[in-house]
């Protein structure tokens, strides 16, 4: 790629003049004194003007956040309000996280612009991670839409709740790639797809952040980086030792994605890689982020994660914390205030170069300047706005048409859903039915319980004759009693309706599960109002995928509803009523038993593949399960069926410049209109560094009316078929390609070609 010097030499020197020009002029205009108040005057401009006015201090306030409202960490060395008082006025604050309300805000924000010496607006920070007051589906059930527009729909109007309330900043998307759902934080994320996770990254950034103009816009997040999903057991906060291949192909992709799309900031994560923490590491930071990647915004630490690096036993001290940090290409510190405490001094020791200092320091101010805080400190902190704009009932509308994307019908015999009746006899079981304090999880943001609509909520505005009883308590017990006020609902039904799963409350950070099996108290349920003989319907809400390897056959239907937020109960009922035809699509497999986990798609082959029917022996296999998982990723199914057939490519032999038109037809076959997840797939068969045995490459979302069939072509170009070696260099590589295309990652039809 040839980069045209000459105009980008240019620039360089166009800037420089002005840099030198600009303040010249306006020194001899008296102006010098205000530079950086002047917002006629480019921002870099005004950066560098603000940061020659800077003490130490105040640089090391810049690139220091402290928590003032709810934990979200321990709260190990939470700093008092009267110290926080003292900071903010003398400067050393430059954000808070979880200080949240235009009114709070302005009356803090009102504290350091009026009575610091240089009033510099602080930046507000929070995890509005799927929703602000209007929640919406949790990031792993949106990402089952597989409808990105959706998805910068969601993230716009959660943008938008946030920046009425005082917030500038949203500490999202999670990027982190994981195949354990094991680990509680899966919800958080786009599955076990680099690809498909990519295009999600992007998708969000572009709804948090817009063109960063409006006050309905927030700075993203990149996090946690990097491959904090690869999490040793699914263990929160574990170990992380990943390959440099792996690394590249499979973790980094959504990270850069977010940054390519602009992301203005970017998380550290808990853990480390190649045996040094995230927060300390300069292979991550500076080679891969800054240099390789051209990043230029800030990175913030995860809570207290520089201090961590003492407990990792990568640091001996809050003073080497700091140095080892900065050093590495982090920047600001959220909370364990190393940097506030320590900086002066590693200056004055010579230990850090003040260059970096304020390299840091004038990528956080860029973006105050770039959010108008210095024009005005106040923008997103108004009161009236923020009354007018949260849970409005359009908000409520896009929850709950996200919701509906979000639900995968994993089972549906002899066609039992759409329930269309609305004269059905409906049995609903399950005490998560009606319990709004188990339909979300710990991201819940600022939603209140009192607007959430339950399943139970749902279903009963859509159907006259539905009765409840819980089956199991709180903690997912049964009982006879339980089970015989069930069993006596459902014997007087046409059909039953279970809410299976688990709470909410299990979901997210911290909450890592060894048993992801429905619990066995829900079984034995199950098993009861099986022998009733009625149909029955299972609603699963979690947020992870659960085995359901003994729910299957036991039901006759089974819709996956994950955490879906405020309108929850719309959402499943629309489903349930067939006012939606489910198009969702996993984009984390099922296993089959927990003792499967890590299983996903894109594997290697191995040496010794389970050859299908299975071999006799000595191949890759459990004695005690298949080896596939109970559903794979992209699978999902519709209220009316597709055929594929017809899948051709239009060059055999591929030149590397070339275009590879991959076309298939797909057919409605059921009584539905649909929707439907065209997947293609491509398989490197030999190559420098093995490939694994599908991977993603394309997807169309197609409509089709009953019995409509139409022929799509996918275009495949050189980037399609690269792949990433250990240095992190791309990789195209002449030989055979398997194309696979289909409506999962296991249901496909095959083709080959050949590149020369
Ligand atoms: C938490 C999470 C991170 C979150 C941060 C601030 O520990 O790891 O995702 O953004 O702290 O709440």
């Amino acid at each position: 790629m040839t980069i045209n010097f000459y105009k980008s030499a240019n620039k360089i020197i166009y800037l420089q003049l002005l840099l030198v020009i600009m303040p010249a002029t306006l020194f001899a205009q008296g102006k010098l004194k205000q530079l950086y108040k002047d917002p006629n005057v480019p921002i870099q401009i005004r950066v560098k003007d603000l940061l020659s006015k800077m003490t130490i201090e105040e640089k090391a306030g810049q690139l220091n956040q402290l928590n003032s409202g709810d934990l979200t960490g321990p709260g190990l060395n939470a700093t008092s309000q009267q110290e926080k008082l003292i900071m903010l006025k003398a400067g050393k604050i430059g954000s808070f996280l979880n200080t949240i309300g235009a009114s709070t805000t302005r009356s803090v924000q009102k504290i350091a612009v009026e009575q610091s010496r240089l009033g510099i607006p602080l930046l507000f920070g929070y995890d509005v991670i799927h929703g602000y007051k209007t929640l919406f589906p949790i990031p792993l059930a949106e990402a089952c839409s597989w409808d990105l527009d959706q998805v910068t729909e969601n993230s716009k109007v959660a943008a938008k709740e946030a920046a009425v309330s005082g917030l500038h900043w949203t500490f999202a998307p999670m990027c982190d790639i994981s195949t354990d759902p094991r680990w509680g934080r899966v919800m958080e994320g786009a599955g076990e797809d680099p690809y498909y996770a990519s295009l999600l990254a992007s998708a969000r950034v572009k709804g948090f952040q817009g063109k960063l103009e409006s006050e309905y816009n927030v700075l993203a997040t990149v996090k946690h980086f990097a491959a904090y999903g690869a999490v040793e057991g699914g263990r929160d906060y574990n170990n992380v030792d990943v390959s440099r291949s792996k690394l590249w192909n499979t973790y980094l992709p959504p990270y850069e994605a977010a940054v390519k799309a602009g992301a203005a900031t970017v998380m550290n994560s808990f853990n480390v890689l190649d045996g040094i923490p995230a927060s300390g590491n300069k292979f991550l930071l500076t080679e891969v982020l800054k240099n390789k990647w051209g990043f230029k915004g800030f990175v913030v630490s995860d809570w207290n994660s520089f201090g961590e690096m003492i407990p990792h036993g990568f640091a001996a001290d809050y003073k080497d914390v700091a140095l080892k940090a900065l050093k590495a290409g982090s920047m600001m510190d959220m909370e364990s205030k190393s940097v506030i405490n320590h900086l002066p001094q590693l200056i004055k020791e010579g230990k850090l170069n003040i260059a970096q200092v304020d390299d840091a320091v004038g990528r956080i101010l860029y973006y105050k300047f770039k959010l108008g805080l210095f024009e005005n400190p106040y923008r997103f902190s108004d009161e009236q706005r923020e009354k007018d704009n949260l849970l409005t009932p359009a908000h409520r509308k896009v929850a709950r048409i996200a919701g509906t994307k979000s639900i995968v019908l994993l089972k549906n015999s002899d066609q039992l859903l759409p329930l269309a009746s609305k004269d059905k006899k409906i049995a609903l079981v399950g005490f998560y039915a009606n319990s709004k304090a188990d339909m979300v999880d710990m991201w819940k943001g600022t939603s209140d319980y009192n607007t959430y609509v339950t399943v139970y909520d749902g279903l009963k505005a859509q159907y006259k004759d539905l009765t409840f009883a819980d089956g199991y308590n709180s903690k997912n017990e049964t009982s006879e009693k339980l089970i015989a006020e069930a069993v006596n609902n459902a014997s007087a039904a046409d059909v039953v309706i279970v809410n299976i799963g688990i709470s909410g409350k299990v979901s997210g950070e911290d909450k890592s599960l060894a048993d992801i099996n429905i619990p066995a108290g829900q079984i034995a349920l199950l098993k009861a109002l099986h022998q009733t003989g009625k149909p029955i319907i299972a609603l699963v809400t979690a947020g992870r995928p659960l085995v359901l390897t003994q729910v299957l056959p036991y039901t006759n239907a089974v819709l996956y509803c994950w955490l879906l937020g405020t309108e929850t109960g719309n959402s499943v009922a629309d489903v349930v009523k067939g006012l939606y035809n489910p198009t969702a699509k996993t984009v984390m497999s099922f296993p089959y038993a927990v003792g499967q986990v890590p299983v996903y798609y894109n594997h290697f082959n191995t040496g010794r593949p389970a050859p299908d029917p299975g071999g006799d022996s000595f191949y890759s296999r459990y004695l005690d399960i298949p080896n596939q998982p109970l559903f794979p990723f992209g699978y999902g199914l519709s209220y009316t069926t597709f055929n594929y057939r017809n899948l051709s490519l239009d060059l055999p032999l591929l030149n590397s410049g070339q275009v590879q038109n991959v076309s298939v037809t797909v057919k409605n076959t059921g009584k539905y209109d649909g929707e439907e997840i065209v997947q293609l797939y491509i398989n490197d068969i030999t190559a420098s560094i093995v490939r694994p045995v599908k991977e993603l490459k394309a997807y169309k979302k197609i409509g089709l009316k009953a019995g409509e069939e139409k022929t799509i072509t996918f275009q495949l170009g050189a980037k399609d078929l690269s792949f990433f070696d250990d240095k992190g260099n791309v990789i195209l590589e002449k030989g055979k390609f398997k194309i696979f295309v289909g409506g999962n990652s296991r249901d496909v039809l095959e083709t080959t070609f050949e590149l020369k």
